[in-house]
């Protein structure tokens, strides 16, 4: 593997968890860490992976490999984008900039939390890198609006709507630490528009009083002909775990899917999504494009995931540590371990490109 510069020789994102749990605050680490309730889904997101077993092929030339892709188009330099993480100041005064410009530097893409610490056009203008905007969806439909438009202005290429989130699961970590943004801490989004603080006193997450009195509950699949109605942009649907809303999801007008449970931060034992990844690759039968997130945490991992039918992966925590431990160059060497693993995975299995990496790579066990 070739030879990275790893802070506090970290080899790995797991050392890297660790290093970053020594440097963030309690509350910090925890809203960063934490699941739902039990967090089962979040332990199984990454167990299920370890429970699939792989097929190598043997005496297949991989001296050139590749493994560039695109995902709507645009070109990545592997297979690895950067999911919407809420508040990435508590992590790096940098924050989203910082994960931006390594995003760029890697080549690949960056979904930006619409409750990110730095604004649309911040981010924007930190990087010249292809940036995706990830929706949350507030009752007031002109807050929606005016998020849609300053992204669509700024160059974003694409939004994300997050649709498994109509209230916030219970993160009891959060709820425990009266979980609120530190002083100077703001959704810089929302700006202007008094939805800017998270509200303070509440006995619960602040977090989840900020959602619940201000998402709007009632969305549905119609809603999603509005969006298509009001934007150019692609829309991708994040957050889908059946075949059936899948279909849904493209009857409606989604561009591509990203299959996710939200890193099991939402409904607690909700299915691991590389188990739920196969159905909706079957319904959606090559229409959209389809992501997958939670759990990555080794080559491997993205292996199987592209061995199921997933265009790409997204990673959450893991890039959250390396911006913990190093801002701008500890995101960049998370992606850079990752790259190295998978590439070392598609060397060993016998793979010179993506499109190398099929279903026959996983043991028939697990493929059913
Ligand atoms: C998230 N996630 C998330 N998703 C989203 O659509 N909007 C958001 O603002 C956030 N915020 C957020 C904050 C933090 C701290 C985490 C860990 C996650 C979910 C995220 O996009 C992704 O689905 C999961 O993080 C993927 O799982 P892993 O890679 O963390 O295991
Ligand atoms: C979270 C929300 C903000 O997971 O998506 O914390």
């Amino acid at each position: 593997m070739k030879n990275l510069e790893m802070p506090n020789n970290s080899i790995n994102v797991f050392d890297l968890e660790a290093v970053a749990k020594t440097k963030l605050t309690t509350l910090a680490f925890d809203y960063y860490s934490s699941g739902a309730c039990d967090e089962k889904t979040l332990s199984a997101n990454m167990t299920a992976f370890q429970d699939i077993w792989l097929r190598p092929r043997m005496l297949v030339d991989v001296s050139n490999r590749n493994m560039t892709t695109t995902v709507l188009g645009q070109q990545i330099s592997a297979p690895i984008m950067i999911a919407p993480a809420a508040f990435q100041c508590l992590a790096h005064a940098e924050g989203e900039l910082a994960t931006a410009r390594a995003a760029d530097k890697f080549g690949t893409t960056m979904v930006l939390s619409t409750l990110a610490n730095y604004s649309i056009e911040e981010v924007r203008e930190a990087t010249a890198g292809n940036l995706w905007f990830q929706l949350y969806v507030y009752k007031d439909k002109g807050v929606t609006r005016s998020l849609i438009e300053r992204a669509e202005k700024a160059g974003y290429t694409a939004l994300v709507l997050t649709v498994d989130s109509p209230l916030l699961g219970r993160r009891e970590r959060d709820v425990r630490n009266k979980f609120n943004l530190p002083a100077g801490l703001v959704c810089k989004n929302l700006i202007g528009n008094y939805l800017e603080q998270l509200p303070a006193g509440s006995n619960d997450s602040g977090l989840a009083s900020y959602i619940s009195s201000l998402y709007d509950t009632s969305l549905t699949w119609k809603d999603l002909t509005w969006f298509k109605s009001i934007t150019k942009l692609p829309v991708i649907v994040k957050g889908i775990l059946r075949g059936d809303d899948a279909a849904r999801a493209i009857e409606y007008g989604a561009d591509a899917i990203v299959v996710s449970n939200h890193g099991g931060r939402q409904l607690d034992t909700t299915i691991p999504t590389i188990q739920a990844l196969p159905e909706v690759v079957e319904a959606v039968d090559n229409r959209v494009e389809v992501y997958m997130d939670g759990g990555i945490r080794r080559g491997t991992d993205i292996l199987k995931a592209i061995a199921f039918g997933a265009r790409a992966v997204l990673i959450g925590r893991p890039f959250l540590w390396g911006l913990a431990v190093a801002g701008q160059s500890g995101v960049l060497t998370v992606l850079e371990m990752l790259r190295s693993e998978f590439d070392l995975s598609m060397a060993l299995s016998g793979c010179q490109s993506i499109g190398d990496i099929t279903p026959d790579l996983i043991a028939s066990e697990n493929r059913k």
